[in-house]
């Protein structure tokens, strides 16, 4: 039986937002009572002693199929997407592991993608990956097939807007914020970070890209770029060339403060691109 051999925990870090850690406790407990109530399994917060802020959120699964249902539960998805208007979900350090199909089901994210991800990096040393869509048969579609809710899609704004918070943008005064998201559902996220020779500066998305390939991420979905203007702030081109690299035909959410959201595929933002497999 593949029940009886599943993995069965998940562990994520949470940084919360100061002075919210009441709110995040709160937000845990609905969380434990409908893992309880639902029979999915046992939800505890463990909090790092030494960062106030800090939690361990851990999961123990009653299998991987109720993980799996659980991801799907909109009372799941209405407390995550409360949880990310005062927490940064930054790295999941385990996962629920289904020996049967070998599929990570690290939270709702991943068990709306397909299983048939290849990394980045095969992607692009070798010319098997989605990213060159035109090498592809004609009914395939362009980048990750994934089915995506609203909310998760505003999860990922309103996190890059937290980030944007972070940015030092002392001489440009333009702040700007990035969330990628892996395939496995972890949002890095990344701010600009400005520089007095100008030229070191950095911009928000290759600061996520880079963090999240420093911690081990491989496999990217969507990034949302958010910056303080009433015209939508596209990436430029260093960051595009990065986000392909690493990400492919990454889904690019571009957003401000307010309302305003326009959505792209890097592919038409690069068209023609350069990479690894032409070297
Ligand atoms: N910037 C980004 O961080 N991302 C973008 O997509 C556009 C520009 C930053 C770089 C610099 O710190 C400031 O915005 C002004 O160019």
């Amino acid at each position: 039986m593949a029940g009886s051999l599943e993995g069965r925990l998940s562990v994520a870090m949470v940084e919360v937002s100061e002075g919210q850690e009441g709110a995040f406790i709160e937000i845990a407990r609905e969380f434990s009572v409908i893992m309880a109530r639902k029979a999915y399994g046992r939800a505890d917060i463990v909090r790092d002693e030494s960062a106030a802020s800090t939690f361990y959120a851990v999961r123990h699964w009653a299998s991987a199929a109720a993980a799996e249902a659980c991801h799907a539960d909109p009372d799941i998805h209405e407390l995550t997407g409360r949880l990310y208007q005062i927490a940064r979900v930054t790295h999941v350090v385990n996962g629920v592991r289904r020996t049967d199909s070998m599929r990570l089901l690290l939270d709702d994210r991943r068990t709306r993608l397909e299983p048939d991800r290849r990394s980045g990096f095969d992607r692009r040393m070798k010319d098997v990956g989605r990213a060159e869509g035109d090498r592809r048969k004609a009914d395939r579609r362009l980048g990750p097939r994934r089915l995506r809710s609203r909310t998760a899609e505003l999860d990922l704004v309103s996190a890059a807007r937290r980030a944007r918070e972070n940015a030092d943008a002392r001489f440009s005064n333009f702040k700007v914020g990035a969330a990628l998201e892996t395939a496995d559902g972890a949002v890095i996220t990344g701010c600009n970070v400005e520089n007095a020779t100008y030229g070191l500066t950095i911009c928000a998305e290759r600061l996520a890209m880079f963090k999240a390939i420093s911690e081990g991420h491989r496999v990217f979905t969507r990034i949302a770029i958010v910056a303080d203007t009433p015209t939508l702030t596209p990436p430029c081109g260093a960051c595009r060339q990065i986000l392909w690299e690493f990400g492919g035909n990454l889904e690019i959410i571009l957003a401000n403060l307010t309302a305003e959201q326009a959505t792209h595929r890097l592919k038409t933002l690069l068209p023609l691109p350069f990479d690894a497999r032409l070297l």
